[in-house]
């Protein structure tokens, strides 16, 4: 049995690799600080899949806890690196914690791994480095836009710290992930999206709303080159993208990456407005949302939707999931997680 090492493995994205890489065979360690997650996640996964994954408390920025854990899970054939801060509106409060964290942990991860012969790197990365693009669909080859926080700075800056360790001659392959907006939770609904405080992020907000425990949804801006004049993003269903994951593991492990650093688009290819989900949300569940249109939050994309077709076709993978199940999944959690 292969042995994956997932960090940022009790978090939203990395709690649902976790479930599918087991799902296909893999044996996992987890990494977890547990700055933005808890270990109750391990649960949820131990009651998805019957199988109890590695779990060690630990800080990525820590270098010689790494080596020790390195050390102690011998024969770690892949690496996908979750841990990361996520915020975009913290990280312009907080640059430096978010570049420390974000960078540093890519580095000391880079650093261990020759030492322990793990030659292979999954990185999390986003379509928030794109940008506006200028083409819609946006493929691969679309320039990447400077970056509108120190969120997205560290996310162009990781992919190019992977890149430069490749062409440096280390004896590395990777696969860089652009995730379009992950949403929805285990159809189980023991394992999903836990916001801390008040949410950002659209679903969430969504969920707490019809919940009752927010009394109101804000549509940032209703006057965007939109059909209808919401924002548009290509909502991804979670465990799709989790699927991504062992993928890619898997391609690198049997030798079929076609270059040594390879970037694959995650995405559904539909772009929905913001008063789309909205509309969804409510014929998937029944539930009744509360909302009123306001100002356009700052720093917002107008509209952004993936070509995924390079990672249909390379990598065989394809979201499939309606947003109905998948918001219809984000409500059931909800609705578990209570008010
Ligand atoms: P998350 O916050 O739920 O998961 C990240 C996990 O990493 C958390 O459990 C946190 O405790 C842990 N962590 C953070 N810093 C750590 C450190 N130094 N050492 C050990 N653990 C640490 O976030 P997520 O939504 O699951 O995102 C996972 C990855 O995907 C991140 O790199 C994020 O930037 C990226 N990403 C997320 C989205 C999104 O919309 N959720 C979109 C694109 C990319
Ligand atoms: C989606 C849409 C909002 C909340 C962010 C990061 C990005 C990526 C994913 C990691 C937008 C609108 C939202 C609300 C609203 N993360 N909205 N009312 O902005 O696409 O991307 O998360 O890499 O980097 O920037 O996602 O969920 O915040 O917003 O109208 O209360 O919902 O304006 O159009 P976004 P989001």
């Amino acid at each position: 049995m292969q042995k994956i090492l997932v960090t940022g493995g009790t978090g939203y994205i990395g709690s649902h690799t976790v479930v599918e890489l087991q799902n296909a065979g893999f044996e996992v360690v987890i990494v977890d600080n547990l700055s933005n997650s808890s270990a109750d996640v391990v649960e949820g996964i131990v009651r998805i899949t019957g199988i109890r994954p590695a779990f060690e408390r630990l800080d990525c920025l820590d270098c010689a806890g790494l080596d020790k854990l390195f050390a102690e899970h011998r024969g770690i054939a892949a690496v996908i690196h979750f841990a990361a801060s996520k915020a975009v509106g913290e990280s312009v409060q907080k640059p430096l914690l978010y570049y420390r964290n974000n960078l540093a942990s890519l580095i000391n991860l880079l650093e261990l791994m020759p030492k322990y012969g793990v030659e292979n790197f999954v990185f999390s990365s986003s379509c928030t480095v794109y940008g506006q693009p200028d083409e819609l669909p946006v493929t691969e080859r679309a320039p990447r836009k400077p970056a509108e926080s120190p969120y997205g700075n560290t996310k162009q800056i990781c992919e190019d710290i992977v890149s430069d360790t490749v062409r440096s001659g280390a004896k590395l392959k990777s696969i860089l992930l652009r995730y379009f907006n992950p949403i929805g939770a285990h159809p189980s609904a023991e394992i999903g999206e836990l916001p801390l405080g008040v949410p950002q992020n659209l679903i969430p907000f969504v969920t707490q709303t019809a919940a009752g425990i927010r009394p109101k949804l804000s549509v940032f801006g209703s006057d965007y080159n939109t059909p209808d004049g919401s924002c548009i993003r290509d909502y991804i269903n979670v465990v799709d993208l989790a699927k991504a994951h062992v993928i890619a593991a898997q391609r690198m492990l049997t030798g079929k990456s076609k270059s040594a650093v390879e970037t694959f688009n995650l995405g559904t290819g539909r772009g929905v407005s913001v008063l789309e989900v909205i509309n969804t949300f409510e014929k998937a569940t029944g539930a009744k949302l509360s909302y009123e249109v306001t100002g356009r939050r700052a720093g917002d994309i107008e509209k952004i939707w993936a070509d995924p077709s390079y990672a249909n076709e390379e990598l065989g993978w394809k979201a499939k999931e309606t947003l109905e199940d998948t918001l219809a999944s984000a409500w059931k959690w909800q609705q578990k997680l209570g008010r």
